[in-house]
């Protein structure tokens, strides 16, 4: 949960399951995390298809459950589940563009355009449940509705203990570089999101008023940096154990068989920038089977499998 000056791994949905928080937490064991987003219908009809919903959050301690939904009696249900799982805070998504979760299900981003629902969603989750409840927003809409701050209040009058804001609008989606307005003023932390990569970025972000950072997509490939940001860490030099490490843990989660495929996306991101990786990323697009596919890791880092 938050404490001034902390380092988060953000939410990412298809990334953030519990293989992926190890390998963070390999590097970085103190770093918060997030899970990706879970809907508050597929918790609270315990849809059983959807296992990481139900991980014991417990045992991998300081992970923030993070819900999305747009009807407040369930997302309060769905954040009592997250919970009894053992979740250290909850994360109500008000930010997800996705025309799925934003537009049809009035959920994620759409939260922006109705800030009345968005404090009776707040509302119910705090009033439900004793652990902090955060917020995880954008600018706005689009650039003619930049409405963070009046959101962020919102958040903060409903029981919010924090608000991580990503420097982009709902209509920018994952383009463009993040702005990261100034802080001042605001009734609770606000944690910076957006294109954040270094121990200067975070530091800049500090000197702008924001009480901590969360970084996103530049941990694909490079679950280490959170120890690298930290200090602790030193960027490896033949990563091929750590690749096979975070395949090991796919495969004791999901099975070989649903591993193999999901691991693809990890491997290109483990890959890439390092010479003949376009041949590479060919041949395991191509691979279904664990042996063949730990072979080709082996061969493309030079490294003894040591797990
Ligand atoms: C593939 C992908 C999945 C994401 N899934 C989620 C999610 O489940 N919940 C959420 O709040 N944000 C999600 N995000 C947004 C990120 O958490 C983060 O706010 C965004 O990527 C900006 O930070 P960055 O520039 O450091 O990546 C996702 C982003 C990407 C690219």
């Amino acid at each position: 949960m938050y404490t001034d000056n902390q380092i988060f791994a953000a939410p990412m949905a298809g990334i953030s399951d519990k293989p992926f928080r190890q390998m963070v937490r390999e590097f970085a064991p103190n770093v918060p995390v997030v899970t990706e987003m879970i809907s508050c219908h597929s918790l609270v009809g315990r849809h059983k298809n959807c296992l990481r919903n139900f991980d014991d959050y417990a045992t991998e301690g300081n992970v923030g459950a993070q819900i999305f939904g747009a009807r407040p009696d369930l997302m309060a249900d769905a954040a009592q589940i997250l919970v009894d799982a053992g979740a250290a805070w909850i994360d109500i998504n008000m930010g997800c563009p996705v025309p799925k979760v934003a537009t049809r299900s009035g959920a994620g981003a759409f939260l922006m355009r109705d800030h009345k629902l968005a404090g009776k969603i707040i509302k119910s989750v705090t009033g439900a449940v004793k652990i902090p409840v955060s917020v995880k927003t954008r600018l706005g809409w689009d650039a003619d509705s930049m409405d963070w701050g009046d959101l962020v209040n919102v958040a903060a009058d409903n029981g919010a203990a924090w608000v991580t804001l990503h420097g982009r609008t709902r209509a920018a989606g994952y383009a463009g570089v993040a702005v990261h307005p100034e802080i001042k003023d605001m009734p609770i932390p606000i944690i910076a999101n957006g294109d954040l990569k270094t121990r200067t970025d975070v530091d800049e972000m500090r000197k702008l008023g924001y009480s901590g950072a969360m970084i996103g997509r530049a941990m694909l490939g490079r679950p280490w940096i959170f120890g690298e940001i930290l200090g602790n860490v030193k960027s490896p030099e033949n990563i091929g154990n750590i690749v096979l490490k975070h395949l090991d843990l796919m495969v004791k989660y999901y099975g070989a068989h649903a591993a193999v495929p999901m691991f693809r996306k990890h491997l290109a991101w483990y890959s890439a920038g390092i010479p003949n990786s376009a041949n590479f990323r060919i041949k395991v697009n191509a691979i279904n089977d664990i042996s063949e596919m730990k072979d080709e890791i082996l061969q493309f880092w030079g490294c003894v499998a040591n797990i």
